[in-house]
């Protein structure tokens, strides 16, 4: 990715295609978004294709693919149909999720080291083709350790519960769950594998994951595209960047 050795910013527009998907037309358009994104300083873009096709459908990931001169993160479960998918494509890099069809969003992280024998045969013909594979697991160091035992490349730390904490106003498991997301930061560093988090990070909490040095990109979606409607999409992402960099500082 560009910005060598500066904190990347993964833009994930799958909530673009949310938005296109309630009244099934064909705008607004997550290509024309990620152009833009592109455009504001994006150093990636992130697309989610789900199992159920509720917001990305495969018809985006051909028009990311060609439309997009910086990398494309492409978030996907760990299943036969979607390797398929990723080995025809072959982008930058793979982000394996674990998926439920009833879930609102991604939950919690992968159960690597549960499911170790299956991950590492599944990632293996991705690596093979060049993609980077990334696994987005808890900051559990079982999980961390599996990952980088199996031959990922990235983790993502989720952050989810951390930034839950926060807006339900419990701080000290805010903190706690922070503490365990600086543990598993220098954990994931330690064994060599570069570190990523995201899931849902705003202007209000982005601040202190963008401070662990070990982390080299932040993968933020939601947030971002709600921010769009009140300041448009180049200055929401603008905004955030500013943030990051000042964490960094
Ligand atoms: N990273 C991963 C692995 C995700 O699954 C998601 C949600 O699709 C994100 C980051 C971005 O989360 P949010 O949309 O809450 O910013």
């Amino acid at each position: 990715m560009s910005n060598e050795g500066k904190l990347r910013l993964g833009v994930n527009i799958d909530h673009v295609a949310t938005l296109r998907n309630a009244r099934g037309s064909p705008y607004p358009d997550p290509v024309r978004a990620a152009k833009l994104a592109e455009e504001a300083g994006a150093d990636g873009i992130t697309a989610h294709l789900r199992e159920d096709r509720r917001h990305i459908v495969d018809a985006d990931i051909e028009g990311l693919m060609e439309a997009l001169e910086v990398p494309l993160n492409f978030e996907m479960a760990a299943t036969p149909e979607m390797q398929a998918i990723a080995l025809r494509h072959k982008p930058h890099a793979v982000c394996i999720v674990p998926e439920k069809r009833e879930e609102r969003t991604t939950e919690g992280g992968l159960d690597v080291a549960g499911d170790d024998n299956r991950l590492a045969d599944f990632i293996a013909p991705l690596r093979d083709v060049g993609c980077r594979v990334s696994l987005f697991v808890g900051h559990e160091a079982r999980q961390i350790e599996a990952s980088a035992r199996i031959g990922a490349a990235v983790v993502e730390l989720h952050t989810g519960a951390y930034c839950d904490y926060h807006y339900e106003g419990e701080f000290d498991k805010r903190d706690k769950e922070l503490e365990g997301l600086r543990a598993g930061a220098a954990l994931a560093h330690s064994l060599g594998l570069e570190v990523h988090a995201g899931h849902g990070l705003t202007y209000e909490t982005v601040k202190p994951i963008a401070a662990m040095p070990e982390v080299m990109e932040l993968n933020i979606g939601h947030f971002l595209m709600g921010e769009s409607i009140f300041r448009g999409l180049g200055p929401a992402i603008a905004e955030m960047r500013r943030l990051m960099d000042e964490a960094r500082e």
